[in-house]
């Protein structure tokens, strides 16, 4: 008969369990980060020589919804699932329900992104559905690894030792549940057709970000900043205010992307109104946030992991807010169609969540590994991500105004896209240093997972391993 194990090398062993799994989701989702923004230095490049790489494999058409798609759910998706499970476990003072769950779903993941990848880059293609271009087999891959990360990740939770679930676990499992129900919406084969397709079709594209991306950000935000700041979040109520009231007003949002259709007028109205009515959350959520951070803003200066926390939430408020402007009529009529929107996705996806997603590994994968990144590394990562984002986001809001104030006044189409060949330079500009900083971000990700044990900890608030909420 075996000796029973000693429970603390139980604890040690599922400590170590956990940490795999945290890294492992890590780096999976950096090598997509790294691919998916190298296929947009492409495609910006593009603007400025469009007969550059005209091959069929290489065309516009075929490589932007690869940069989406795998910036969606190679990059950002995997890696929120990741950080979703380590914060469920520490604040529930538990174990995951299932290690192996957690790989399968690591592999649904990535066989999905990978075939997705793949079928686009051949060319076949879902047509006009916006983010959901994956030939549905494929999506359904895909959503199999949301019903498993669903259920492994309510799994863990139902196991908690502690009596209340913390906010992170109701903003991370909500985000991963109504995820599920978005997916089978948007894969139902009697709402691909006419109307029913653009409505439905804007429903998939505004809940992807705004059902799946940002809960899990959202989340993820109420566990780091907290243990990175050594004090509670400001108010808690306030988060489940947020939580609920952005359950109420963002599912309704979605055809705002397609005002002036021929989708009825009072469905645009209302969605125009819970833009609006959006404010609330955001206003609630970021309020919430920087108050935690009241009196503590100087701390910045020595921790990166803070710093990038406090530029997701700063994303988060101006990116929401600038939606809510740009879902009225008015608005529409000069920024649909133009670069305008390029410019609020990346500020929206990379200024909120991609900064959000960064913070919050800097803090908690060293725990979870023992292992710190260098200090010029993070640095570097940092000051190139938020300087490259920045001419980004500026270039194309700037030069998309122009674009659709060329429309207004009628002039020749050609004129527009004379007027944003400098604007397009910049996003260039912008968009390589942004790619380098994802390079020594898979640096950093290399030392805190498979570097030297003994680097030394930056100057980082302590991050003990202690496992309180
Ligand atoms: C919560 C308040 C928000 C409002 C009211 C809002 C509003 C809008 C509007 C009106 C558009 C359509 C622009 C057009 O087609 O001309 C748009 C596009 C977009 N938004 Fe937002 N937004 C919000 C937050 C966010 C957040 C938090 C994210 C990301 C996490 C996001 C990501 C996007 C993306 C990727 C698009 C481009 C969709 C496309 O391909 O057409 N938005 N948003
Ligand atoms: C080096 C960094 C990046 C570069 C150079 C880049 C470049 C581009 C380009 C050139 C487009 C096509 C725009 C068009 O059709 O006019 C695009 C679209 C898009 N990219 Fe990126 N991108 C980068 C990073 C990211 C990241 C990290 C994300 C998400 C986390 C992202 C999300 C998107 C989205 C949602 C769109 C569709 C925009 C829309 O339809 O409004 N990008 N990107």
């Amino acid at each position: 008969m075996q000796p029973a194990a000693h429970p603390s090398s139980v604890l040690k062993q599922k400590d170590l369990e956990l940490a795999r799994v945290f890294a492992a989701y890590t780096i999976s989702a950096t090598a997509w980060l790294v691919f998916a923004t190298f296929i947009g230095i492409l495609l910006a490049y593009k603007f400025g020589a469009p007969d550059f790489g005209s091959g069929a494999w290489l065309t516009f058409g075929r490589l932007r919804p690869i940069h989406t798609n795998a910036t969606f759910y190679g990059w950002a998706s995997i890696a929120l699932v990741g950080l979703a499970y380590y914060v469920a476990v520490r604040s529930c003072r538990t174990q995951l329900y299932s290690v192996r769950l957690a790989w399968v779903g690591l592999w649904l993941f990535n066989i999905a992104a990978i075939a997705g990848t793949i079928a686009l880059d051949l060319g076949y293609n879902d047509g006009n559905l916006e983010y959901r271009e994956w030939p549905w087999p494929i999506r359904l891959i895909f959503l199999s690894a949301l019903l498993v990360t669903a259920w492994n990740l309510v799994g863990t939770v139902a196991r908690r030792t502690t009596d209340d679930i913390y906010l992170s676990n109701w903003y991370t499992m909500g985000g991963v549940l109504w995820t599920c129900i978005i997916a089978v919406v948007a894969i139902l084969p009697w709402y691909q057709y006419g109307l029913g397709q653009v409505a439905v079709s804007g429903y998939y594209m505004h809940n992807a970000v705004g059902m799946w991306f940002t809960p899990l950000a959202l989340g993820i935000f109420y566990y780091a900043l907290p243990k990175l700041l050594s004090r509670p979040i400001y108010s808690y109520a306030l988060g489940v205010f947020a939580f609920w009231t952005n359950l109420v007003f963002y599912p309704i949002i979605g055809s705002h992307h397609f005002l002036f259709s021929p989708l009825p007028w009072w469905l645009q109205t209302t969605a125009i109104v819970f833009s609006v009515a959006m404010l609330v959350p955001v206003l609630g959520g970021s309020a919430n946030f920087l108050l935690t951070m009241r009196g503590r803003f100087g701390q910045m200066r020595e921790s990166y992991p803070l710093a990038f926390i406090f530029v997701g939430v700063i994303g988060y408020l101006v990116g929401s807010s600038q939606g809510t402007v740009e879902a009225f009529r008015s608005m529409q009529a000069v920024w649909h169609f133009t670069n305008y929107t390029v410019g609020h996705s990346h500020l929206t996806m990379y200024g909120f969540v991609n900064f959000a997603v960064w913070g919050c590994i800097y803090a908690l994968l060293p725990a979870a590994t023992g292992k710190y990144p260098g200090q010029a590394g993070l640095a570097l990562h940092f000051w190139m991500a938020l300087v490259g984002s920045f001419i980004y986001v500026l270039s194309l809001s700037i030069g998309g105004t122009i674009q659709g104030l060329n429309w207004i006044q009628g002039s020749p189409f050609i004129q527009s896209v004379v007027d944003m060949g400098p604007f397009h330079v910049w996003r260039g500009v912008g968009g390589i240093l942004m790619f380098l900083s994802h390079v020594v971000f898979a640096w950093n990700v290399w030392c805190m997972t498979y570097g030297p044990s003994a680097r030394a900890a930056p100057l980082v608030p302590a991050l003990a391993r202690d496992d309180t909420a």
